[in-house]
């Protein structure tokens, strides 16, 4: 399973490509508007930093708009995908982008059939939003797992990219559902290291070294 960091701090995304977790990235225009960066130059920052897909999110509301952002991210740096909403201009824009090469990843899907036809589209990545159906009281994995069927029963290349992660619980379940990759806010990924037991057996280790009283080096 891949690892994308859901996030425009470049510090975050520094630390956690240092170790290793960062196999791609994704942004939203929340996310910039917290970084308080200026979208292209935060954008190019993190495709330069990251050896893997950058998300990057147009605004445009109609297809052509989005057609014109689209192109202008993609020119970006080789490894941008562009954003687009799961609307019906969204979907225009995703088949034009995708006929020209350009790797998309269409976002906001919050039912099986917007994936579906985000795929027959020929999305790259499906953003379905697990914390945001969960938010409502309807269970957001149940998603994840449906999108996994249909995608194997029509053999769609289409990768689901599972968003609005907000637990470890998520992410182990998105894994053990089949999601090729899960964009996972940087608290949560540093959280999938903690362990009490873990934590636990380090410090009686760590006691019984002491009274060796040796030194490894
Ligand atoms: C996905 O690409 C989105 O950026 C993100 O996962 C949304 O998460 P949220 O529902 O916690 O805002």
């Amino acid at each position: 399973m891949k690892f994308f960091v859901d996030t425009a701090d470049v510090a975050e995304i520094t630390e956690l490509n240092e170790a290793g977790l960062v196999d791609g990235v994704t942004t939203n225009p929340s996310l910039i508007a917290k970084s308080g960066r200026d979208f292209i130059e935060v954008t190019m920052e993190i495709c330069a930093l990251v050896d893997g897909p950058v998300s990057a999110e147009v605004t445009a509301m109609d297809t052509d708009g989005m057609i014109t952002e689209g192109r202008k991210l993609a020119a970006l740096a080789g490894n941008v995908v562009v954003k687009l909403p799961l609307t019906f201009d969204g979907l225009k824009a995703c088949r034009a982008l995708t006929d020209e090469g350009i790797k998309t990843n269409v976002t906001l899907c919050f039912s099986a059939n917007q994936g579906l036809l985000a795929a027959k589209a020929g999305a790259t990545y499906i953003s379905p939003f697990i914390g945001r159906l969960d938010d409502l009281g309807v269970d957001g994995m149940e998603l994840i797992e449906n999108l996994r069927i249909i995608y194997d029963n029509y053999g769609f290349e289409t990768e689901i990219l599972a968003a609005s992660i907000r637990s470890a619980d998520h992410v182990q379940q998105c894994a053990l559902a089949g999601a090729e990759v899960a964009t996972v806010p940087p608290a949560v990924l540093k959280g999938l290291v903690r362990h009490k037991l873990t934590d636990a057996g380090l410090e009686a280790f760590l006691a019984d070294w002491k009274k060796t009283g040796q030194s490894i080096l």
